[in-house]
Parts: structure tokens; C-alpha cells; sequence
């Protein structure tokens, strides 16, 4: 049973008393946050060093506040010194965030606040998607950004201030681009002219690791949460976590007045939506008599115009539940919310380097996380933060999240540092470096891409194929597809296909699909697989001008397919570039799937029995998952985009493929491997 307060005695947190807030006030302007009386201390320490560390509690302004007091100071010394402003260099100040909602709703924030539109003096660059122009000095960008932007200039010498915030989440960007800054920092401490200042920054991380790796640099604390709030554990251990959180939230409230939000932190976005109706279905039943519920849930999944409504206020006659993945975890301020319900666990991507197999599953999660999680309680006013775990448990988390490159595939990582002409990956200067076997189980796989060849002992280079894949902002198995696609005569159709591989489901929420739905999508069905329907799709929605009401009709997510046409536009720039042979296959489609397999020919599966497929790689037995259009078609052999594993282990996104085609595309990896069938 979950015990809830008042039975419990809060966990001490520290906090700065705030009486003189205002609460619930829409827009905190910037000099009422607990950071602005350190404002002298933090530009001192940013530009009297190379390197500095700031550790502030979540919600203190360090996000929104630190890039502006920045940007202030250096104009006011450009101003007085030299009576100009710095034209010479493009001087910008960028801030990085581990994901694109965060990086989008932090400088729209920013801009608001300086008066703004976003765009101007602050503005974004996420994959595929900016609002930049000559006057943004202020950039907030995701990780995968500024790596990209330093493929091209590994001295990012358009900036003169990189702050990597979020720097414990441990994303493999920001890992990878700690290497590449302090590699940056060494090469311009030598031009006087355009020195650089790197800040990293968090609420919760290992300091002295990133203090030694950055060579002893200083640290400073910024004190202050904005708010209290209190934590309670359960007293008990629980199993069914969903269970909990559910009794918690029905005594939050019963007990607390009604304008109080409460957030809860589930996995995934089946478990979210099951747990949103169960909600409702409470309320509705009548059973008791409850207060009304707006409940909103919130993954990556959704539209964007969604995902916004969790930001609007809600009537005062109604309480609001946001149900949340981890994206709600870590820099977004959700108006309205005083309790956070922390399941204490998170879906994540993990990678077995014997298998090549990257696996999608639910792990816990660690203390510095579930810090972020409680930090959401505490953005407007004091907050409180139920853990469904117990503080025994709570000891037993890692202090940190195991950084995302010491648990995936490297493929990516290792072509990118390759492309930056450093040809012994084991040579980079990780701050956690990941193990040879990861090193080598990547390049193995960029081997067999033929995006890499070995030189001399530990040390590789790009083929010509592989220094045109590190051109595509993609998975190099994807960007394998692309090059084979040329060759096979079928590049238009795999550049659509990719670019809706590269965003959220193209499908109105996947799961609680009911049959009039099933019917609708039906029309699109492709028998050889997934990815052949989604090209279907794709194809039919330009046919159809793109319109709002057939979306409608077809329960087609509309914002993520105009995404995935932006995004072909690009990605079709950069085949021009690279003189590709742009060509469609009109009808033939066998060379799309052929193209596929050349691209995910580790990710194969071959019928076993009954429903069971097992996985070429590690012979592992896996399901098709539901929402495939193959479920229970039985196909002999297929490929795969995803594996994840739920109650089973299930693959999604399928296409049925000939054995001729893998072992064309790779005949030592496939010799032995299809033979043992
Ligand atoms: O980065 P850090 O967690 O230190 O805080 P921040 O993102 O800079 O936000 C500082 C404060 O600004 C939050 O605690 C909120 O009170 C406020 N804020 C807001 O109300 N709405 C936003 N969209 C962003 C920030
Ligand atoms: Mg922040």
C-alpha cells in the first residue's frame, strides 16, 4: 500500500524561503529568480576561465538565465571598451539541450522575455528545424546540433561561449561533444583574438569527474531552489508501480484543493494511455463522488499541438493530470503542477555488443533522475514529490544515469569521430570511455556497412562510401539504405521512407488502435511489409494535396507527415550534393526492400514456429509486434527496424525480404549465419 502524507514526514530539502513570489504568476520576470543575485559571480567565473562548472538546483534560472546574463555583459564591455559591437567574429553564445522540445520551449521562453519574437536576438536549431537568423545570439540547440555544425568546423569557431547544460543526462552527443570542445578549447587558446569559454552545467552530476576531465576546472555552486518541496517514499516496496501511483493520485486528490496539478512519471506511451483512461474511467464511474479530472498525457510521440496543451491553464473547477514519459523530466517548467508521482522507472535503449541488437526496455532509474523528476514540483510555487519507491531503494539507485555511450550502439558516434579525421576511436578523449568491446562491435558493423576500412593496427579510415554517409544527419544503417537505393534505381522512394523513419508515428496514436480504425489503415496495407505501407501512406497523402480533412478522415498524424516532407527536402539537398543518382522505381518496389536489406542486414529475423521469429544476429526468439501489418502473416524471412521488449520480446517495423539480397549485400556476415538455419 502506498502511504501518502500527512503519515509521512517529508525528506528534508533545501530550500531559500520566497515569500515575495507571487504564485502561479504566468511569466517570472528574469531578476525575481534566486540566480540573479549571483549574476556578477557567474560572469566572472565564465569569462576568467576556459572551462568552469556550475551545479545549480533545478528551477534556480540556470537555462533561461545564465546564456542572457552573458550575452548583457560581454555587450556592455564591447560597448564601453570598444564603443562597438564585435562584427569581426559571429560571437554566439549557444546553449545545448539533450532534446528538441526542451531546446524549442527554453528559447521560445527566453525570447518572450526580452520581448521578442524567437528567431531574433534568441533563437533554436534542432534537426531538421530552426529559427536562426543574422540577428540570434542567443542559440539554444539540441546536442546533436552543434556535433553536426562541428563535423564541419571542429573548432566551432562561430561561437565564443558553449554552455552544455543537462550535462547529467549523459546523452552520447553531449558526451562526445565534451571531447570535441576541450579539443576546440586547446586550438583556440592559441588565437588570442577568438578565445572560446566552455561552461558546463546541471543540477545534479559527478563534479569532480567533469572538474579533473576539464582539467581542474572551477566549480561553482548557484544555491537556491526556487520552492520547497517535500518528498515522501513509500513505506513498503511495490510491485505494480501503476497501482501506486493511481492510489497516490486519488489521495492527492481527494485531500488537496483543486488547482493543484499533479504530474505523474510513467514509461511509455502504451502504459500512459492505458493509465489516462483508467483515470477517467474512476472519475466517470461514480462510484464515489470525485472532483472532475483534465487528464493530459505527454511522450515524444504526439503532435507538438498536443503535447503544447499540457502547457495551457486549466479552469480553476478542475484538477489537471499530466501523464509523462521522461520528457517531461528535465528543463521544461509545466504551469500549475504542486505534486509529482515518480514511478521510479524509465524505458530506455540499450545495446549488446555481441548481438549488434539494440533493445528498447524498461529499466530504473537513478538518483539524479528522479531529483529532476521531484524538481518538476517546485517550478511556480512550493511542491511536494511521492516516490513509489522506498528511501531504502531510492540509496540503491545509481547516483547518475549510465552515460547513453557506455549502453549503445557506437556505430553513429564512431562514424562521426572518424569523419573528424581522428582515425583510433580508442584515442578520443572520452570523459567515460566506453569499453573495446562497444568500440569494436561499432566498427565491425561500419565494416560491414562498407563505410569504414581498417588501416594499420587500432587505426581506420572512411571509405568513400562512409565519408558520404557521415554527411546524413541518420543512423548509418539508414544512410546505407540511401547509397544502396542509388545504386538499385530507387532513390526517391527510400529518401520518403527514411525521412518517415526519422520522425514520430506518422499513425494517430498506435496503440488502442480500435477496428474502424484497423479498417481505415487497411486501405493502405502493403503486402510486403511495413515500410512499404508507410511509403503507401506517404505517396497518397501528396496525392491528396496534403490535406487537413483527408488526414482527418485517415487518422493520419498530419504535423509529423509535413515533418517527414521538410525533412526529404534535406536530405534530398544533400544526395544532389553528393551526385547521387536520384531516381524512382515507380512500381518495382522489390528494390526499395532490397535497398532496405542492403541498410538492416543486422536486424534480420527468420521464421522459427507458431508465432516465434528468431533473430539471425543471436538467435533470440522475438514476436511481431501487434501493430504490424505482417502480425500473423508469417512471412519466412524479414527485416526490422525496432526491438523492444515488453511483456516479450517484439520487433516492429518489418519488411519481407529474399535470402539473395543479404547475402549480396554482405556475404561474410550471412554465410554462416543463414546457413544454420
Ligand atoms: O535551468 P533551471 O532548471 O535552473 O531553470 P530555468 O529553466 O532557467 O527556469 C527558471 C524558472 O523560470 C523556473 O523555475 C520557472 O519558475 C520559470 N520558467 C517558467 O515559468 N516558464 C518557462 N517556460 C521556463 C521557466
Ligand atoms: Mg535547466
Amino acid at each position: 500500500m502506498v502511504k501518502a502524507p500527512p503519515d509521512h514526514t517529508p525528506m528534508a530539502v533545501d530550500s531559500q524561503e520566497s515569500s515575495s513570489f507571487e504564485s502561479m504568476m504566468p511569466i517570472t520576470s528574469p531578476n525575481q529568480l534566486p540566480i540573479h543575485s549571483m549574476r556578477k559571480k557567474i560572469i566572472q567565473t565564465v569569462f576568467t576561465n576556459d572551462c568552469c562548472i556550475f551545479l545549480g538546483e533545478t528551477g534556480c534560472g540556470k537555462t533561461t538565465q545564465i546564456p542572457r546574463f552573458l550575452y548583457e555583459a560581454r555587450e556592455k564591455k564591447f560597448k564601453s571598451v570598444l564603443n562597438k559591437k564585435p562584427h569581426r567574429n559571429k560571437n554566439l553564445i549557444c546553449c545545448t539541450q539533450p532534446r528538441r522540445v526542451a531546446a524549442i520551449s527554453v528559447a521560445e521562453r527566453v525570447a518572450s522575455e526580452v520581448n521578442q519574437k524567437c528567431g531574433q536576438l534568441v533563437g533554436y536549431s534542432v534537426r531538421f528545424d530552426e529559427a536562426v537568423t543574422r540577428q540570434t545570439k542567443i542559440k539554444y540547440m539540441t546536442d546533436g546540433m552543434l556535433l553536426r555544425e562541428a563535423l564541419l568546423d571542429p573548432n566551432l569557431r562561430q561561437y565564443s561561449i558553449i554552455i552544455l547544460d543537462e550535462a547529467h543526462e549523459r546523452t552520447l552527443h553531449t558526451d562526445l561533444l565534451f571531447g570535441i570542445v576541450k579539443q576546440a578549447l586547446e586550438y583556440r587558446k592559441k588565437s588570442k583574438k577568438n578565445p572560446l569559454h566552455i561552461l558546463v552545467m546541471s543540477a545534479t552530476m559527478n563534479v569532480d569527474l567533469f572538474s579533473n576531465y576539464f582539467n581542474q576546472a572551477p566549480v561553482l555552486y548557484l544555491q537556491g531552489r526556487q520552492y520547497p518541496i517535500d518528498v515522501f517514499h513509500v513505506q513498503e516496496s511495490q510491485t505494480d508501480y501503476i497501482h501506486a501511483s493511481l492510489i497516490t493520485l486519488f489521495q492527492i486528490h481527494r485531500s488537496k484543493p483543486l488547482n493543484e496539478g499533479i504530474l505523474i512519471f510513467l514509461t511509455g506511451q502504451d502504459e500512459i494511455d492505458s493509465t489516462c483512461k483508467t483515470i477517467k474511467h474512476i472519475v466517470a464511474s461514480g462510484t464515489e463522488s470525485l472532483e472532475p479530472i483534465l487528464v493530459l498525457p505527454l511522450y515524444a510521440n504526439m503532435t507538438t499541438m498536443k503535447q503544447m496543451l499540457v502547457f495551457k491553464q486549466t479552469p480553476m473547477n478542475i484538477r489537471k493530470v499530466i501523464v509523462s514519459t521522461n520528457i517531461g523530466e528535465t528543463s521544461i517548467t509545466i504551469p500549475g503542477i504542486r505534486h509529482v508521482i515518480d514511478c521510479g522507472c524509465v524505458k530506455i535503449k540499450t545495446f549488446n555488443p555481441q548481438t549488434g541488437l539494440e533493445l528498447l526496455q524498461v529499466q530504473k532509474i537513478s538518483q539524479a533522475q528522479a531529483w529532476q523528476r521531484t524538481g518538476r514540483a517546485g517550478r511556480e510555487c512550493p511542491g511536494a514529490c511521492y516516490r513509489m519507491y522506498t528511501e531504502e531503494e531510492y540509496e540503491k539507485l545509481a547516483p547518475t544515469p549510465i552515460p547513453e555511450l557506455l549502453r549503445c550502439n557506437l556505430a553513429t558516434a564512431a562514424l562521426q569521430i572518424l569523419a573528424m579525421g581522428i582515425t583510433n576511436i580508442s584515442n578520443f578523449d572520452f570523459v567515460s570511455k566506453p569499453d573495446e568491446k562497444s568500440i569494436a562491435a561499432a566498427l565491425r558493423e561500419l565494416i560491414y556497412l562498407r563505410a569504414v576500412q581498417a588501416s594499420n593496427d587500432n587505426t581506420y579510415e572512411l571509405t568513400d562510401d562512409g565519408r558520404k554517409m557521415a554527411c546524413f544527419p541518420l543512423d548509418p544503417k539508414l544512410s546505407r539504405c540511401l547509397l544502396a537505393s542509388s545504386d538499385l534505381g530507387c532513390l526517391e522512394e527510400m529518401l520518403k521512407l527514411v525521412s518517415i523513419m526519422s520522425v514520430d508515428t506518422i499513425f494517430l496514436t498506435s496503440s488502442n488502435i480500435n477496428e474502424k480504425m484497423k479498417m481505415q489503415r487497411q486501405k493502405f496495407t502493403m503486402n510486403e511489409g511495413d515500410h512499404l505501407t508507410l511509403l503507401n501512406v506517404y505517396k497518397t497523402f501528396i496525392a491528396n494535396k496534403k490535406t487537413k480533412e483527408w488526414c482527418q478522415m485517415n487518422k493520419i498524424n498530419r504535423r509529423n507527415l509535413l515533418r517527414a516532407c521538410a525533412i526529404r527536402k534535406q536530405l534530398r539537398r544533400i544526395c544532389v550534393e553528393l551526385q547521387l543518382n536520384i531516381k524512382s522505381c515507380g512500381t518495382k518496389f522489390s528494390s526499395v526492400r532490397q535497398a532496405l536489406a542492403h541498410g538492416l542486414f543486422m536486424n534480420v529475423a527468420e521464421y522459427f514456429k507458431e508465432n516465434d521469429y528468431r533473430t539471425i544476429n543471436d538467435r533470440h526468439i522475438v514476436k511481431i509486434h501487434p501493430s504490424s501489418v505482417l502480425f500473423g502473416a508469417k512471412p519466412s524471412l524479414v527485416v526490422f527496424t525496432e526491438l523492444i521488449q515488453t511483456t516479450k520480446r517484439f520487433i516492429r517495423d518489418i519488411t519481407v525480404v529474399e535470402p539473395e539480397w543479404l547475402l549480396e549485400s554482405n556475404p561474410d556476415y550471412f554465410k554462416t549465419r543463414l546457413s544454420s538455419k
